[in-house]
């Protein structure tokens, strides 16, 4: 080990869950499912390829709980006992290289991308967001009461299935985002206006999954610093909410941003708020600074994702305190086997340019056809082809 990678290449805990490095593969969906959301061969091996590359944490990408709450096509399902299966097959493919698996799971609610849930949208309010323009039904509280249910058993079926966490999907304008967000949440009663009303479908769910499956496994939640809107949520409500959360006993905070409605503010649409462009270091690690206000007021370990891409930041994050883990989405598209590089002292950055060319375009709508290739670097594939 060189001195450049000593910190990085360090042991941490997650709740009672050891982590062999600070090198975490944020959630990202792969669109590698069956149709119907079952695990495949194709999904099973490209998990076994990231694990073989080195990450200490791998996060799998959105898993929705409910059939209405799957955002684009070929996602994974875990809304049955039938899906527990296939996805115990990730999980041992990981274990078996000396990794940990979290599973996230989400909702998309009123965020449905093109090829996603095609029945009835349902949502805080009824407000379309500016990206799928579709009219979403307000959501009783029967139907609060039936989502929190689906996020618990998705819980339990991911602790059946041997992952070793969960993460609750609390960012990019999803659900959970939709109630904790006052730009999404115009309810006027017990799960709107306030921001403890606005709380209290996340802390319901945490409260469940507590219940169902107590400390067995960490739970962990990934939430927006800022929205990104004026009418959104800001830094400081995004405190007081990881705060609430800490106190409710979430195990782990991964710091994120952005809803699909800012997308619109962020042109072109191909560059979400979330998967920013990055066009020099300066613009490298945009939630660094937002984790390091969440690090004053909370103590459970941090995750900090967006544009992280070279060794010497994520030295920097952990030396400095700014958070315990760094996360990745695009680099590990782009080159599974980068902590394998770092720790070998092979390189110290990251190939991805973050040009977002991963496949697929999360806002824009491209053909469904292209989509069911799976998430991959399509900016390396152009490259390799020049080559030859
Ligand atoms: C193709 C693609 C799929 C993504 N899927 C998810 C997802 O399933 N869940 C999630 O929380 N974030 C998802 N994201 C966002 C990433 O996890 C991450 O927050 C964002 O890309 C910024 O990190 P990066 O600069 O390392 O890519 C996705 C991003 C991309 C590019």
């Amino acid at each position: 080990m060189n001195i450049m990678n000593k910190m990085t290449f360090s042991t941490k805990k997650i709740g009672r869950v050891a982590i062999k490095n600070r090198l975490v593969r944020s959630a990202t969906y792969e669109a590698s499912a069956s149709t119907s959301g079952y695990v495949t061969d194709k999904l099973v091996a490209f998990y076994e390829k990231l694990a073989r590359g080195g990450a200490g944490l791998i996060i799998k990408g959105f898993t929705f709980v409910q059939p209405n709450g799957r955002a684009f096509p070929l996602m994974t399902g875990i809304h049955d006992d039938s899906y527990i299966a296939g996805l115990a097959k990730i999980a041992k493919i990981i274990h078996e290289h000396d990794s940990k698996v979290f599973l996230q799971l989400s909702h998309c609610g009123r965020e449905v991308g093109p090829g996603g849930w095609d029945g009835e949208i349902i949502a805080p309010s009824p407000l379309p967001d500016s990206v799928s323009k579709k009219m979403p039904r307000k959501m009783t509280v029967d139907d609060i009461k039936e989502t929190e249910r689906a996020f618990v058993d998705g819980a339990r079926r991911a602790f059946e299935a041997d992952y070793d966490g969960v993460q609750l999907h609390g960012a990019h304008g999803y659900l959970i985002n939709q109630f904790l967000s006052p730009h999404s949440n115009k309810r006027s009663d017990e799960y709107g206006r306030t921001l403890e009303n606005r709380l209290r479908f996340v802390l319901e769910i945490i409260e469940g999954i507590q219940e169902e499956i107590g400390k067995q496994i960490p739970l962990s939640i990934k939430m927006n610093a800022v929205d990104f809107l004026s009418t959104g949520i800001q830094e400081i409500e995004a405190v007081k909410m990881a705060k609430t959360l800490e106190k409710a006993g979430i195990d782990a905070i991964e710091v994120s941003g952005g809803v699909w409605d800012a997308a619109v503010k962020f042109k072109p649409f191909a560059f979400p708020p979330e998967c920013r462009r990055i066009r020099s270091i300066e613009e490298e690690g945009y939630h660094v600074e937002h984790a390091r206000l969440f690090r004053q007021h909370v103590k459970v370990p941090l995750i900090v994702v967006g544009g992280i891409r070279r060794l010497e930041m994520v030295e920097t994050v952990l030396r400095e305190n700014i958070a315990d883990f760094c996360s990745f989405s695009r680099p590990f598209i782009c080159e599974p086997d980068f902590p394998n590089k770092w720790r070998e002292g092979k390189s110290n950055d990251c190939e991805c340019i973050s040009c977002n060319k991963c496949g697929m375009d999360v806002t824009k709508a491209i053909s469904l056809q292209e989509q069911y290739l799976g998430v991959r670097c399509l900016y390396k594939e152009k490259k390799s082809r020049r080559k030859k």
